[in-house]
């Protein structure tokens, strides 16, 4: 192994309300390779990272850059360190092209304007020379997920970066996206680059990294050299037990629609069609998995079946109720429940606290006589933060202070707590650990075995497997193919249909 180019010794954290999220961790990065980072949700590792990155100063503990301690204040002394490091919700300016958005803060400027030729110039300089071919004109907003991820990584590499640190990168990629993405990954180590990358996904871990540290409750557990440990091995000592990665669920028997779509139209404000005449049925008792990349017009769909869009063709049914003059609340009061994808901003109020958040929508029940139910709500919060593995001070903590995972277990919690009617699911393991995935598939199967009607849209394919009764394939605001026998089809054929590859000609017609 190459020489130790980063060593992170006693390091510990605790943020100002006393939580203390590094206690004496460990990591030591070695040049040129890739280092997983893993750990259960709140286990500490963006606090970690974000100390490299000198976005969160430590309490204790000593950094050495090749041997040498040093003291990272701000994100600028690392990028003069070489360190970049790019978030899991990109930062980008999506009115800017991609030049501007890779040289915002160095610009090249002529006569104190922007030059615009020499800046399109470097670009295209730095990303052949990376081969990220992108085109540098291009305005941010029209680039897809993978193409905004190559963006995000040249503008480390623009500063200089020889370290990059992702956090879980690879959350919203295809697989052949992924695979795309890794290549380049590839191509960085052989240049010479050390990157470390925080993810959950053990299969990842095994393809492309070297060595994994693990983290667990703020400390170091080990790190070992990925070809000698399992994935089993590694999910253990992260959670502390073992794990079932694919729940057993029987086969469903499905009962009468409870949603209902027919010829569903929208219209982008640019006149450009967002769904085109989608017609389905989510049925009593089933998992419908609406699969596709990103920006294929299951967002748009999702705000339509929620309440929150309003501006649509077509006919949209909840137990044959036309939603079209119910507003959010009313959705609800029919049985809806949603786990929407964006937590911080439609999922959770940051400012209030666990409780307050997990009984927001249930206010309905824990009233007597105009008063709030306090030894309701209590045992409310305490049964959701036992169930659910709400990594907490206490109920009373604010959701602000959560850990990305944690805050996503306050949301499903809440949804899940009474059996809906239906369920709209978007998203709900993104970023949320392996012991929780399990918890959280088992509560989905457990509530379509209750009779909900369950509505998935996720993009992570092994969730997609685990819990589909059927999928519907979303691409470019069509469903381009249905499938029906989940465990006969594989990955990279799914892949295909969500690329637009691939077509199914005998899209099944509802009466
Ligand atoms: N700004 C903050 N103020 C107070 N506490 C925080 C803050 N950010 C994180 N924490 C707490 O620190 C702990 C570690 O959080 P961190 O975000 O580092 O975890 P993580 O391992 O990245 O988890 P995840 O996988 O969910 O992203 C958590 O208990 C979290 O609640
Ligand atoms: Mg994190």
């Amino acid at each position: 192994m190459s020489k130790t180019i980063i060593k992170m010794q006693n390091i510990s954290k605790i943020y100002d309300n006393g939580i203390v999220a590094n206690d004496n961790a460990f990591i030591e990065i070695c040049e040129g390779e890739i280092h997983a980072l893993a750990g259960e949700n709140g286990a500490g590792k963006s606090t970690l990272m974000k100390i490299l990155y000198g976005l969160e100063k430590p309490t204790s503990g000593k950094i050495f850059f090749n041997d040498v301690e040093v003291k990272i204040n701000s994100p600028l002394t690392a990028n003069n360190l070489g360190i970049g490091m790019v978030h899991q919700h990109f930062m980008l300016v999506n009115e800017l092209s991609v030049a501007e958005n890779i040289l915002l803060g160095q610009e090249i400027t002529k006569n104190l304007l922007l030059d615009r030729k020499s800046t399109i110039k470097l670009v295209n300089k730095i990303s052949k020379e990376f081969g990220m071919e992108i085109n540098a004109e291009e305005i941010v907003e029209n680039l897809s997920i993978v193409q905004k991820q190559k963006v995000e990584i040249l503008k480390a590499l623009a500063r200089d970066a020889r370290i990059i640190i992702l956090d879980e990168p690879t959350a919203v990629l295809t697989p052949q996206e992924t695979q795309e993405f890794f290549a380049q990954l590839k191509l960085l180590k052989k240049q010479g680059y050390t990157i470390i990358i925080i993810t959950h996904k053990l299969n990842e871990i095994k393809q492309i990294c070297d060595r994994i540290t693990i983290m667990r409750n703020g400390k170091y557990v080990g790190m070992y050299d990925v070809d000698k440990i399992s994935e089993e091995e590694i999910s253990r000592k992260m959670v502390g037990r073992d794990v079932v990665r694919k729940i057993d669920k029987e086969l469903s028997s499905p009962g009468k629609a409870v949603l209902k779509i027919e010829n569903l139209n929208k219209i982008a404000l640019n006149g450009k069609p967002i769904l085109n005449n989608i017609s389905f049925e989510c049925r009593k008792s089933e998992i419908v998995c609406l699969c596709g990349v990103e920006g294929n017009g299951q967002r748009e769909l999702v705000n339509i079946v929620t309440g929150f869009d309003k501006d649509y063709n077509g006919n949209v049914q909840i137990n044959d109720i036309n939603i079209i003059k119910k507003n959010i609340k009313q959705i609800r009061d029919m049985g809806e429940t949603h786990i929407p994808e964006d937590r911080t901003n439609f999922g959770v109020d940051l400012l209030s606290n666990i409780s307050e958040n997990l009984i927001s929508t249930s206010l309905d029940d824990i009233c007597k006589c105009g008063f709030i139910d306090k030894t309701k709500v209590e045992s409310i919060s305490k049964e959701s933060i036992k169930d659910y593995q709400i990594k907490c001070e206490d109920s009373m903590q604010k959701v602000k202070m959560l850990s990305g995972g944690n805050m996503q277990k306050v949301v499903i919690a809440r949804e899940t707590r009474k059996t809906p009617a239906i369920l709209v699911a978007n998203q709900p393991t993104r970023g949320v650990d392996i012991g929780a995935i399990e918890f959280i598939h088992r509560k989905i199967v457990e509530l379509r075995n209750q009779g909900t009607a369950i509505l998935l849209i996720s993009s992570d394919l092994s969730e997609v497997f685990s819990l589909a009764d059927r999928i519907l394939v979303f691409y470019s605001g069509d469903i381009v193919a249905e499938i029906d026998d989940v465990d006969n089809i594989s990955e990279e054929e799914l892949g295909l249909y969500m690329l637009g590859i691939k077509r199914m000609n005998n899209k099944v017609k509802y009466e």
